[in-house]
């Protein structure tokens, strides 16, 4: 289990949480909503273990162990997985090299898997061969994060705005994916504004971030 526990959490020395509890189950999704620099992104970023987010109280715990001092890297080793609301770009980088080292692949069997997951999220193979993120479009992106959360198989799942900037005709698509991952029993987080994935996405908790605060 994912728990945050009355997570309190400042960023350039403005509280922008303000007393947090969630907890999230293999197989769940907790969908959170709520208005513009309300803190949805800070607490993404808070799970992950962003240097950038100070924790002034409280804790988050993973399968029962406190990782709230453990860097990002260490977060991610043990299943955690953050899709950005806007992922950075890596000069040299190639997706495909990116995406066969994180699938955990070697060889024809790998290539074949990150080809297999590219086109799942509707990405074309010329997608290999290009910069990580660089010149991507900003549903491209949101693409490329899918097909990362697919590969990387970590336990947890955060999703800040995947449904942001993609097309009308692939969020269903895009849901689809994000319910057969709860199905094979990841935990999800789902940070949205899109009226379509919070009709549609099925058996999910919602929850409202309003100041800092979530009800
Ligand atoms: N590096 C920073 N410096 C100053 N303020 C910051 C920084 N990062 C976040 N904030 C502020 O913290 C508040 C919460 O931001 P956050 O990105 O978490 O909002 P959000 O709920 O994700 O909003 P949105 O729906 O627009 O994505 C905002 O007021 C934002 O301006
Ligand atoms: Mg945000």
């Amino acid at each position: 289990m994912l728990e945050v526990k009355d997570l309190r959490v400042r960023v350039e020395g403005k509280e922008v949480l303000k007393g947090i509890n969630l907890s999230l189950s293999p197989g769940e999704i907790l969908v959170i909503t709520g208005p513009n620099g309300s803190g949805k992104s800070t607490l993404a970023r808070a799970i992950m273990g962003d240097e950038a987010v100070e924790v002034t109280e409280g804790k988050i715990l993973l399968d029962g162990e406190d990782i709230t001092e453990l860097p990002p890297e260490e977060r991610f080793k043990r299943g955690i997985f953050l899709s950005f609301q806007m992922p950075p770009e890596f000069e040299g980088i190639r997706i495909g090299d990116f995406l066969l080292e994180v699938s955990g692949e070697k060889g024809e069997e790998g290539v074949r898997k990150v080809k297999d997951v590219l086109k799942k999220v509707g990405l074309g193979e010329d997608f290999l061969y290009r910069e990580l993120h660089r010149g991507l479009s900003g549903g491209e992106k949101k693409r490329l994060e899918l097909a990362q959360a697919l590969l990387f198989d970590k336990k947890y799942l955060i999703f800040d705005e995947i449904d942001s900037g993609v097309d009308v005709e692939s969020v269903e698509q895009f849901l689809r994916i994000v319910e057969e991952l709860k199905e094979g029993g990841k935990g999800i987080i789902y940070i949205t504004h899109n009226p379509l994935s919070l009709q549609l996405l099925s058996d999910k908790k919602t929850l409202r971030m309003e100041g800092g605060v979530l009800h």
